[in-house]
């Protein structure tokens, strides 16, 4: 019987934890370490998002408006640094790219990106962003360590600089493990991965915007239930003292 259970737990984990390597790709992913609860960073991270991914890639349930009031901006700053379309305070963040356009031009449509913090997970996002390098085979001239072939350009090659992949012989075939800088481009390569982390912070905000109220929220549930428990023990000895 014994037997049987931990055989049976066995194979529990065992599939628990394939599904997790599953999940991830089996890529060794980097830590992003963002913080949502900082509004500086989000700001920054919204600027880096509306220059650089806004072009091709929409964020279609995300309102400026809405940003303004949750980053603490006001409507001049976003209609100024964020809204380069121009459209209105309160309208959605398209991209400037039409979609068939974008098939055309890198044989996959960008995909939305206002839910692509929680679908992906900010490690993914902040490996996937870092994880770009030279590969001259590869129509856009880029490769990715955490999505093979992507069809997405590199869009930080003047900043981060120009990556070589690094290969390992797994189970005897040739393998990208990981990149090394081979000529850093205008960042240093801790300011690229700030920037990164601001704008992973600004993905995964968008994707949840009320996460920062969600979890101070659960902080407060958690000292009602000690308080309430501690009001409801003192109940149950004084209901049991005659009892006893
Ligand atoms: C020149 C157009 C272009 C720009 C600019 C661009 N992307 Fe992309 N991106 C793409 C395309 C095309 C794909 C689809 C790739 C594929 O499926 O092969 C993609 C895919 C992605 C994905 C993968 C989504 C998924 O879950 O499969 C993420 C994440 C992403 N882009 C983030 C960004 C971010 C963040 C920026 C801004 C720094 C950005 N992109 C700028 C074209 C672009």
């Amino acid at each position: 019987m014994k037997k049987t259970i931990l055989i049976l737990l066995l194979t529990v984990v065992a599939i628990i934890s394939t599904g997790l390597v599953m999940a991830n790709g089996g890529e060794h992913l980097e830590k992003a370490n963002v913080n949502v609860d900082d509004k500086a960073s989000l700001q920054r991270g919204a600027k880096v998002f509306t220059d650089y991914c806004l072009s091709c890639h929409s964020a279609k349930y995300v309102r400026f408006n809405r940003v303004a009031s949750d980053l603490g901006m006001t409507e001049k700053q976003v209609m100024k640094n964020l809204n380069h379309l121009g459209g209105k305070f309160g309208s959605t963040m398209t991209a400037v790219m039409t979609k068939e356009y974008a098939k055309q031009s890198f044989g996959a449509v960008p995909p939305d990106l206002s839910l692509v913090g929680r679908s992906r997970g900010v490690d993914w996002l902040y490996s996937y962003l870092k994880g770009f390098y030279a590969d001259p085979s590869k129509f856009t001239g880029a490769n990715n360590t955490v999505f093979r072939d992507v069809g997405m350009p590199n869009i930080f090659w003047k900043q981060e600089g120009i990556k070589k992949p690094v290969y390992e012989e797994i189970n005897g075939e040739k393998e990208v493990v990981g990149t090394e800088l081979v000529k850093q481009g205008t960042m240093t390569p801790e300011e690229f991965d700030n920037m990164v982390r601001d704008l992973v912070a600004f993905l995964s905000y968008i994707g949840e915007p009320n996460q920062s109220y969600r979890k101070s929220l659960g902080v407060y549930v958690l000292i009602f239930l000690v308080i309430l428990f501690g009001f409801a023990y003192a109940m149950k000895k004084d209901y049991w003292k005659d009892v006893h």
